[in-house]
């Protein structure tokens, strides 16, 4: 190379360090004069009460470290005594009080918690405000920075947030303390504990967006245009907005600059042509770019993702989304993730979603309490209509210590944060108030739902309010259900008729139905449609006949969702099991989880799921056989066998004996939406079923067969490769199989887990609501056969490997990647 070339090269490389240099002048000077978004992770934490734990000297070095969000309780272990109620469930019709053990999980949740940390905050200089925002906190928190109390809040559920800028120290390190305090009888099922959504602290200039600063609606939606009207909350003065709107390919679609400004608000309106319409089956977002500046210069930046649609609720049609009447195919969901607890975790969201999509569910109500934003979001991005509800409780009790300790002094602000934080997700469709509150019951009550209803009005004059009502003679008496811009009705399906024809909105929600109990893969004879019932074994039986004193089968809501068009779809109780609240099992230990899901504890689809999938996904088969056909001991005996399909007809073959064919006939509900061979006699070998399409051609068969002893592990994921973020989630379904590969239905080995490589082992669940193994420990029996593994990537790229054994058992290994 010439001296000359060298030279160039030479002055190439200055002038490209110096072309880098400035570049990361810019960037710096960006990142430090914009706001800064800082997640706070890394905490210390103890359990118990600590009196100095605030100040600035404490000594948390023995202290555990964790990761936020976290979730203390959810560890274990089970234990009787946690929070045994003895009450009497007025609700569910209990006249007398009774011992209930696991309503609340049996997990240690109850007492003080403490979390410390130290933050650094550079960004944090003279003209800066600095928020600490909480998306939910369990609960009571108590609010220190450098040892001073800036502030409280009761509330688990709720997002809030200090200003804390007069606490903080410039170029020092501040400490941040949060005392949290669970009380007993404050629930009626798991809560979780502690820091378990995020934690974030937000440094912005003083000329900036307020926090939840902008509303974004679509109040003009044709083909050719859509108004994008966004209102946004400002501080400081000479402020002028400039917008950018992106399509969901990142291509501009519309601009706009404006200073017009009243008090602290700047409102725009800005046209998109040819708008990309959110719905369940497109959820196409846009995303707005605002960007504020004082004079020329810019202050604070924020994107903030919507969707353009239209709802409307109305007699003539009930709900329409963009003009289309729509039924809600919803499920309810409390916030425990299973094995995980209350931590909130995305990938886990997503894996329960994609289930909830696949049953061909269109909607989710959050029952009973305000979701987590990344719910949400993800509820934005996969299609999935959202019922944002607030409430379990108002200011008379279901249980002692709960929000009716709080309603006077905070529901209103509770409310007001629901809505200004969530109001831009084009999948909330609608609030609710408040479910099944005791409030029903008398005037004050009546006023106290006018009242609500108005709060969320004024914050959001864009969505109906609902609130899940169970008293229904009451509201049509007192006037509570009339009030109602949405009157949901929980179950009482015997009085749908007459609510409909007494309220004036002529329309009924079913906000909360079915109710119904079963446990994955256990199965009990006679088939009979029971309430209240309960076994020796502390299991539901599978054939879906089993339901509550106050509550009904599927099929009950179903002839009312198909029957009556003036209702406007339902929300399931519920779509996963969850912790606590072991109906019909309150009373008996070691039960400690919900039987309602349509999926157990650990996710995986119970029988149930696929009655529901029958009817609400119309795009894909649905084939599914009951009970298993491993029942040694059983030869001879009736063994019903049932089909949930889409198909009409199917015809039923027990080891190639036709047992005839079954029609969906209007003769008994359960046989207009299930196909039953009630009179099948047992003898091992294969059950297939032939279903037939409406010409009588054979179209789809499947088939079960009797199972010999458990030999050998069958490891399926739901992801094989995830994402090296150090949080996403493999789902290993382990199924014990026979010598030739049958699912050995009643299994229940011993089974371990190990994992090699970049990821850890995170949690197992079996979805037996008696089991008080501990979900974090790498060891757990199989029940009905299965067990679900979590496996979390870590932050870096590589292999993983799953090794599960068990006595007996021919040990099996899957491999994943993280990438
Ligand atoms: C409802 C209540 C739910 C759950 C359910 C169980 O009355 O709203 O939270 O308790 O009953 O059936």
């Amino acid at each position: 190379m010439s001296v000359f070339s060298k030279l160039i090269i030479n002055i190439k490389v200055k002038k490209m360090r110096k072309l880098i240099f400035i570049l990361f002048m810019v960037y710096a000077a960006t990142a430090f004069t914009q706001t800064v978004v800082k997640n706070l992770n890394t905490w210390k934490f103890a359990k118990g009460e600590y009196n100095s734990a605030a100040s600035i000297s404490f000594n948390d070095a023995v202290w555990e470290l964790v990761t936020v969000p976290h979730d203390w309780a959810i560890y274990g272990p089970f234990d009787k005594d946690i929070d045994k109620q003895v009450v009497k469930i007025e609700q569910n019709n209990e006249k007398t009080a009774t011992e209930k053990t696991g309503r609340t999980g049996a997990l240690p949740f109850i007492g003080v918690g403490w979390y410390r940390t130290k933050v650094s905050l550079p960004e944090f200089t003279t003209h800066k405000q600095a928020i600490l925002s909480f998306d939910g906190a369990m609960s009571n928190a108590q609010v220190f920075v450098n040892g001073v109390k800036v502030g409280n809040h009761p509330y688990g559920y709720s997002y809030f947030y200090f200003d804390i800028t007069s606490y903080l120290k410039q170029g020092a390190e501040n400490v941040i303390a949060v005392r949290l305090e669970n009380n007993s009888f404050s629930s009626r099922w798991y809560p979780g504990a502690g820091l378990y959504r995020k934690v974030k602290i937000i440094v912005k200039n003083n000329a900036s967006f307020k926090q939840w600063a902008h509303y974004i609606t679509t109040p003009f939606v044709t083909s050719d245009v859509a108004k994008v009207n966004i209102k946004s909350q400002v501080q400081g003065d000479s402020l002028t907005i400039k917008t950018i709107i992106r399509d969901a390919e990142g291509k501009v679609v519309a601009e706009n600059n404006t200073s017009d400004r009243f008090a602290d608000e700047i409102e725009q309106n800005i046209g998109v042509k040819n708008p990309r319409l959110w719905s369940p089956e497109t959820p196409y977002l846009y995303a707005a770019e605002l960007r504020l500046y004082q004079g020329n210069t810019l202050k604070d930046t924020e994107t903030v993702r919507f969707g353009i649609r239209t709802i409307k609720y109305s007699a003539e049609k009930g709900f329409e989304l963009n003009g289309k009447v729509t039924k809600f195919k919803g499920v309810c969901l409390h916030h425990d993730l299973g094995p995980l607890g209350t931590a909130i975790n995305k990938a886990a969201l997503k894996h329960q979603l994609t289930i909830l999509k696949d049953l061909g569910c269109n909607a989710i109500r959050s029952s009973h309490n305000m979701p987590s934003f990344e719910q949400l979001e993800l509820c934005d991005e996969m299609g999935l209509l959202f019922l944002a509800e607030s409430f379990d409780e108002w200011k008379k009790p279901k249980v002692k210590n709960g929000y009716n300790l709080y309603f006077d002094e905070w529901a209103e602000k509770d409310v007001v944060t629901l809505v200004r934080a969530t109001r831009n997700h084009p999948c909330i469709v609608m609030w609710s108030s408040g479910n099944e509150v005791p409030d029903q019951w008398g005037e004050a009550g009546v006023k106290r739902a006018k009242w609500l209803q108005d709060i969320f009005h004024r914050e959001d004059p864009t969505r109906p309010v609902t609130v899940g009502m169970d008293q229904v003679k009451a509201v049509m008496e007192n006037g509570f259900g009339a009030i109602m811009d949405i009157p949901g009705l929980n179950y009482r399906v015997h009085l749908y008729e007459d609510a409909y024809k007494r309220f004036p909105q002529g329309f009924l929600l079913g906000s909360e139905t079915a109710s119904t109990v079963s446990s994955r893969g256990v199965y009990k004879f006679p088939v009979v449609s029971q309430k209240d019932k309960t076994y020796d074994d502390l299991q539901c039986s599978s054939y879906d006949m089993e339901y509550c004193s106050w509550s009904n089968l599927p099929d009950d809501d179903f002839v009312m969702q198909d029957d009556k068009p003036w209702v406007i779809g339902e929300f399931v109780w519920t779509g996963f099991d969850y912790l606590g609240e072991p109906t019909p099992y309150d009373n008996f230990w070691p039960s400690r989880s919900s039987y309602f899901g349509m999926c157990d504890l650990a996710g995986l689809p119970k029988d149930r799921y696929y009655l529901y999938r029958s009817r609400w996904n119309t795009k894909d088969e649905t084939l599914h056989i009951l009970p298993h056909w491993t029942w040694p001991g059983r030869e001879g005996q009736t063994t019903p066998v049932f089909v949930y399909t889409n198909y009409k007809s199917a015809e039923l073959f027990v080891n190639g004996k036709s047992q005839g064919i079954q029609k969906k006939n209007d003769i008994t509900k359960q046989n207009r939406y299930r196909l039953m061979w009630m009179n099948v006699k047992y003898e091992p070998g294969t059950i297939k079923v032939v279903a037939y399409d409406n010409t009588g051609k054979p179209v789809a068969e499947q088939s079960v067969t009797t199972a010999g002893k458990p030999y050998a592990l069958k490891l399926d994921t739901d992801r094989k490769t995830i994402n090296a973020d150090g949080e996403d989630l493999s789902y290993v379904t382990v199924t014990i199989v026979d010598k030739n590969g049958n699912p050995c239905p009643t299994a229940s080995n011993q089974l371990q887990f190990k994992t090699k490589g970049v990821g850890k082992f995170r949690a197992v669940c079996n979805g037996d609501a008696t089991s008080l193994e501990q979900f974090h420990s790498p060891v757990m029996k199989a029940f009905s056969g299965k067990v679900v593994v979590l496996v979390q990537s870590s932050n870096t790229d590589g292999n993983i490997e799953l090794t599960v054994s068990g006595k007996g058992l021919k040990t099996e290994k899957i491999a994943l990647y993280s990438r």
